[in-house]
């Protein structure tokens, strides 16, 4: 390549540079004075003379994270076209188009586009409208939480160290607010009202939002993953929701996030074992009881016990928090017997007939794919046995 070149004055090269160290020198020193006495310095924790974020590239994190969520990224255009989004590539949708003019004519009409009225034509076949309602009230639950969760992923990118670690939390952030616009359209394709959060959702939601630093990613990828990943397993069976199999497959890789990171950056015995920190995770819980008996009216509609699925969601919400080093003011095991005693006692109280139930050791994610998902996170190492 042949460039012509053009003059510069040496001189001005030479007082630009000098006037640019000066500056350097000065910005930087006064930015690192003041978080020396403890006042706001640089705010980005980058490294640019290393090209690094602090805390070091981590590629494994990065593999397992950013990596990954790139190869499994979906497109809802692909995955649910009744809906209205145009994600796909001309590419993918070329490469569609092929895959589909291999397939036998037959092959081709089952595997035809569904158009917006054809899905919402499936849905009236499929469920009554209380049914509906139901199904709508369930998912509202997480739909809200997915708003939240792309809330928290952002800010917990400021938190976390590394550039494997930022990439990581980039595709949570993104992977959330695909997961809030495109349930937010299929749940409307249900076409009854989409109720509010209830005051249980809101404080639970409010309380992981609030809490601080590396706490948000106990209430984030421990508390409300836990639950997502609980309520895709429990519906991605039903007609016209399979497209809750990839969110579950995302929620899954969020849900192993915490313990890949923190095998790079692990919490300090005073974080894991400060009695406050354990209260503020408990009380971060709490609201969650008060979800499972005001879904108790909509999941018994679907046939679905509500302290079953409590039960359940609780027991891996615990496993993960157990293994992660977030641990809570009770051990586990008395915690889940705790529960169970209460769910029963409530139970006794509220119902026609009731034995004892082990609600914490009973399983509501029905998909055998799903099942073998979460078997690989719930039963890796535990970290803290
Ligand atoms: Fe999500
Ligand atoms: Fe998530």
């Amino acid at each position: 390549m042949q460039f012509k070149k053009l003059p510069v004055d040496p001189r001005v090269v030479r007082a630009n540079r000098l006037v640019e160290r000066a500056l350097n020198r000065a910005v930087r020193s006064y930015d690192g004075l003041k978080s020396s006495i403890g006042l706001a310095g640089r705010k980005a924790r980058y490294d640019d003379a290393n090209y690094e974020f602090f805390g070091g590239a981590r590629d494994t994190l990065r593999a397992k994270h950013y990596d990954k969520s790139m190869r499994l990224l979906w497109k809802a255009e692909e995955h649910a076209p009744w809906l209205s989004f145009k994600d796909c590539t001309p590419g993918e949708r070329s490469l569609r188009e092929m895959a589909l003019r291999s397939l036998t004519e037959e092959e081709q009409a089952a595997r035809a586009r569904i158009a917006a009225p054809e899905y919402k034509a499936l849905l009236n076949r499929e469920y009554t409208r209380r049914e509906k309602q139901a199904i709508v009230n369930i998912l509202s639950a997480i739909g809200h939480g997915e708003a939240y969760a792309w809330l928290v992923s952002a800010e917990l990118l400021t938190v976390v160290e590394s550039t494997g670690a930022r990439a990581a939390l980039t595709m949570q952030v993104l992977e959330e607010a695909k997961h809030f616009v495109v349930l937010r359209e299929l749940l409307q394709a249900f076409e009854v009202p989409i109720p509010r959060q209830s005051a249980w959702e809101y404080m639970f939601m409010e309380g992981v939002y609030k809490a601080s630093g590396l706490e948000k990613l106990f209430g984030m990828n421990v508390l409300v993953e836990g639950v997502a990943l609980s309520l895709f397993g429990l519906l991605c069976e039903l007609p016209g929701l399979e497209v809750l199999r990839l969110f579950h497959l995302d929620e899954s890789r969020h849900t192993a996030l915490p313990s890949n990171y923190l095998k790079e950056f692990p919490l300090s015995l005073w974080e894991r074992h400060h009695p406050l920190k354990r209260w503020r995770r408990l009380r971060m819980v709490l609201p969650a009881l008060g979800m499972i008996s005001a879904l108790e009216e909509d999941m018994a509609e679907l046939g679905l016990d509500a302290f079953d699925f409590g039960g359940s969601v609780l027991r891996k919400i615990s496993h993960l928090a157990h293994r992660n080093g977030f641990f809570l003011p009770v051990p586990r095991k008395t915690l889940l017997a705790g529960l169970n005693v209460v769910f029963n006692g409530y139970c006794k109280a509220t119902r026609a007939k009731h034995s004892f139930t082990d609600f914490t050791g009973a399983e509501t994610t029905l998909g055998a794919r799903e099942l073998e998902v979460e078997r690989e996170i719930f039963e890796g190492v535990v970290a803290f046995a």
